[in-house]
């Protein structure tokens, strides 16, 4: 595998690998000089078609660490505007000679095109309502980080799943590393098909907080909503948003995650969002270090992500 598109295209042994992988970038990340040379040569080009902060920004730190010169794709100020299609701009970029797109587009099923377009490594950055498996790695490192492991714990994931890439992409990276998973939203906020997904299913987030190890809140995607699926967002804080009475029915040795950008007193209340036991922070951070692993893992090792490196060991030095 030379491309990083869905996470149901990684073995449960694929997504541990990556992350003991990423414990070696970690390290190199709290260096005084945190870079090494290991994509000295490559070049990575964001290619991102919808707003983002933390992921672009998180894949460019990343390039950079590993020496990789970077390339910024912004849509409102290139020929896109001018009608250029995505197929033209992406074999114009790879005309000029780079190694990785890293893209992020409002439909879903956009990275899978590009791979048949260009010949560079793609990675999936975020395609519409459907995957975002970086965000589900930096997610299971964190988790792991805290507990040491997925395995048996029960994460409830919480809000507009209906729209959620990060949804999507967590559901299967958590229960493919022994984790049980309930989402709980209103039933407007659920993908008609949640049926197919590996989770249990409730509206009533009150009686799950105090069963849980874990709980993932979503931003409300207004931008991806057609239709009024709420009353109001004050009805959806009332009913689902973590206030500070909810949070009081966490155990206190639960997480709480969220993917960012926050709501603050909407899906959270703005002091949980900043208190002992979120890890918002600790997922930005860590963010940075598994886009290190699987850009070396795809650009740098020579080897392909299924398989472990010793590549490593060379490139850290
Ligand atoms: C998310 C995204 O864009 O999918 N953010 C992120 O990448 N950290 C989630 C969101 O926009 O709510």
């Amino acid at each position: 595998m030379t491309d990083l598109l869905s996470i149901t295209d990684l073995e449960r042994g694929d997504i541990e690998r990556l992350l003991d992988l990423t414990d070696r970038f970690a390290e190199i990340s709290t260096r005084q000089i945190p870079k090494v040379p290991a994509l000295r040569g490559k070049t990575v080009v964001s290619l991102f078609y919808e707003d983002s902060t933390r992921t672009r920004l998180s894949f460019e730190t990343a390039a950079k660490r590993l020496s990789a010169d970077t390339m910024n794709f912004s849509v409102s100020t290139s020929s896109v505007k001018k009608g250029e299609s995505l197929r033209d701009t992406a074999q114009t970029i790879e005309a000029m000679g780079i190694d990785c797109v890293i893209v992020r587009h409002k439909s879903s099923g956009v990275p899978w095109q590009l791979t048949r377009w260009v010949d560079a490594s793609v990675v999936n950055a975020g395609d519409g309502w459907h995957e975002h498996p970086t965000q589900a790695l930096l997610d299971c490192y964190t988790i792991r980080q805290q507990r040491g492991s997925l395995d048996g714990m029960h994460i409830a994931i919480v809000g507009d799943v209906k729209h959620s890439r990060v949804a999507r992409s967590d559901i299967w990276a958590f229960t493919k590393l022994g984790a049980t998973v309930t989402v709980v939203a209103p039933p407007t906020l659920l993908p008609p098909a949640v049926g197919a997904y590996p989770v249990q299913v409730s509206h009533d987030i009150e009686s799950v907080l105090p069963t849980v190890d874990a709980v993932y809140l979503l931003r409300m995607q207004r931008e991806r909503m057609t239709e009024a699926l709420l009353p109001s967002l004050r009805e959806y804080t009332a009913t689902y948003g973590l206030t500070r009475r909810r949070a009081e029915l966490l155990r206190d040795d639960a997480l709480v995650m969220h993917p960012g950008p926050i709501n603050r007193g909407v899906e959270i209340d703005p002091d949980i969002a900043d208190e002992q036991r979120s890890v918002i922070v600790d997922q930005v951070r860590n963010g940075v270090s598994v886009r290190m692993a699987v850009l070396f893992l795809l650009l740098g090792s020579g080897t392909e992500l299924h398989t472990p490196t010793d590549a490593l060991q060379e490139a850290s030095a």
